[in-house]
């Protein structure tokens, strides 16, 4: 590996952020946007999640699809690191490309409102996180409002997400008796000024020992009193921070502050560059690949359809994993075994995209292709190497497509299949029987499937709902004794029983009892939330 490299690779970061809707994640992206210069005024990320929210008809749609390629990834530089931040749609777009995104980062800021504590939607992604032990740094926001205790949040994320959290600053009282932070490292007050601009440095004041009564001047008794008090807490109760642990997504570094107000955002960020790690090493089926080896990999793991319905063709988000990646360099698409030439492949930047050059490990590049290129395919510079880790996750919503013009039934199967492979949503085909369900995890999905085989493959189709409710795939362990074969299990749950894009065996039911149930009497039979693509 040459120098340049080796320094490219050590300041870049690659990650995403988190949270459940309206705890600030939009906020919060345009601030860090701002002081990376990838933006130049406030209000632009914000201008685009109003367009997105309005979409009521198929323009709407379009549109939403168009922004969010564009904001799929935005790069940008920040005191001398290069920063990757993937989207991660979570209203209502939420879907499963949601989650894949969060198997292409290295690390990711969770943002908890801090009124409110942990919420469902960032549960949920938490999950996805701790299975790929992603670390994760906190920032409780929306201090400028009357926020729960500081220690009760803490409490909140060990209870709710399973690790430990460990506060970097301390706030000093919320809502209108908001008077800052105290940086428990610093050992320094940073005072609360709202709507600071750009998140300058406000004015600070070093205390090294809290005893020291110039506290009860500069926030007041009781304030002084609290703050006392919950750092004793935490000096007696409190984990003291671990580099491994917080490597491990075990332990979470946590900062206070508002987003909205730009308090606390860039010394979140500043500490982010600092304690988020580099491009990380990623598994294929025989070995670990690390970044630092000089033969180029990467693997897709999100497909974009083009915004353009006239045209079918598709940007996939390739994570590069390993090597160096320059314009016309020859790789192998390892599933279909053909070589490609890559001169045409972008990268992205907050509005603009342009042709790449060269990347590196860490880096997301977009490959435009037309339908060749799938969710969890590798590329490599020859060697027959198959990255894992990307899944498919069970859709919570399950819908029936019903024809206005029966003789379309072919169109519309094509019609599907293609949508679907793009992956926002999955195709399921009974074992008997020919009418497939599709499973999403959004409403959104499926208007936007609609609008597509109307404008795409001339179908009208509407869809309705399933009895439907959880999906599992299943998995046979021969070893267990008086295990079920596959075609036994196909036997005895045959209304049950559907394929997936991929032909892989998968349970549809209409309560978690119904699939436990069917689970419980199937020896040598696991049912699966997710399911490896490659
Ligand atoms: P999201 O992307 O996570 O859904 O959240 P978003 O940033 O859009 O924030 C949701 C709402 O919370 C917005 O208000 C936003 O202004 C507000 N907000 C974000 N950070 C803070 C904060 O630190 N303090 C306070 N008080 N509010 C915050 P909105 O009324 O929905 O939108 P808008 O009218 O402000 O545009």
């Amino acid at each position: 590996m040459d120098a340049e490299t080796r320094r490219e690779l050590r300041r870049r970061r690659t990650f995403a952020i988190i949270s459940h809707p309206d705890a600030g994640k939009t906020t919060i992206t345009e601030k860090i946007l701002l002081f990376g210069g990838a933006i130049q005024l406030a209000g632009a990320v914000k201008a685009k999640k109003q367009q997105r929210s309005a979409r009521s008809d198929w323009i709407a749609v379009e549109k939403e699809r168009g922004i969010s390629v564009s904001t799929s990834v935005m790069s940008f530089e920040f005191s001398d690191h290069a920063l990757n931040l993937l989207d991660t749609p979570g209203h209502n777009d939420f879907s499963e490309d949601t989650y894949r995104t969060l198997t292409a980062v290295d690390s990711v800021l969770m943002v908890i409102d801090a009124t409110k504590g942990v919420e469902a939607q960032t549960k949920k992604l938490l999950e996805v996180c701790r299975l790929k032990k992603t670390p994760v740094i906190t920032f409780m926001n929306k201090l400028d409002l009357e926020a729960r205790d500081p220690l009760a949040l803490l409490e909140n994320v060990e209870e709710e997400l399973g690790m430990s959290a460990v506060p970097f600053t301390w706030p000093i009282g919320s809502g209108k008796r908001f008077k800052g932070v105290y940086d428990l490292r610093d050992k320094t007050v940073n005072f609360y000024a709202p709507g600071a601009k750009r998140g300058e440095k406000g004015d600070r004041e070093v205390i090294e020992d809290l005893a020291d009564v110039r506290i009860e001047a500069l926030v007041g008794e009781q304030l002084a009193d609290g703050l006392r008090e919950g750092v004793e807490l935490l000096e007696v109760a409190g984990d003291t921070f671990d580099e491994t642990a917080f490597g491990r997504g075990q332990q979470t570094p946590v900062f206070f502050g508002s987003a909205l107000n730009n308090f606390g955002v860039r010394e979140l960020l500043e500490t982010f560059c600092e304690l988020a790690p580099a491009p990380q090493p990623r598994e294929t089926r025989d070995r670990v690949v690390m970044p630092e080896e000089d033969a180029f990999s990467g693997f897709v793991f999100k497909i974009q359809a083009n915004m353009d319905p006239k045209h079918r063709d598709r940007m996939a988000f390739l994570r590069v994993v390993s090597g160096r990646f320059r314009r016309g360099i020859k790789l192998q698409h390892v599933r279909t075994g053909k070589p490609m030439i890559v001169r045409n492949a972008m990268t992205f930047f907050a509005r603009d995209r342009a042709i790449v050059e060269e990347a590196w490990p860490g880096d997301i590049i977009g490959i435009p292709n037309h339908g060749t290129i799938r969710i969890a395919d590798t590329f490599s510079e020859g060697e027959e190497m198959v990255f894992t880790g990307v899944p498919n996750f069970a859709p919570e919503l399950f819908r029936r497509a019903r024809l206005k013009d029966p003789m379309k039934l072919k169109a519309l199967q094509k019609g599907l299949e293609h949508v679907c492979e793009e992956g926002a949503a999955q195709l399921f085909r009974p074992i008997i029987g020919s009418e497939y369900v599709i499973g999403a995890l959004g409403q959104l999905q499926f208007e936007v499937i609609e609008a597509r085989l109307r404008d795409e493959y001339r179908v009208d189709a509407a869809f309705e709902s399933t009895r439907y409710q959880v999906c599992r795939w299943v998995r046979f362990d021969e070893e267990v004794e008086g295990a079920m074969s596959p075609a036994e299990f196909e036997d005895k749950w045959t209304k049950d029983c559907y394929r997936d894009a991929g032909d892989r065996l998968c349970l549809l039911t209409e309560t978690r009892f119904r699939a436990d149930y069917v689970a419980e009497n199937s020896p040598g039979v696991t049912l699966t939330q997710t399911v490896e693509l490659a």
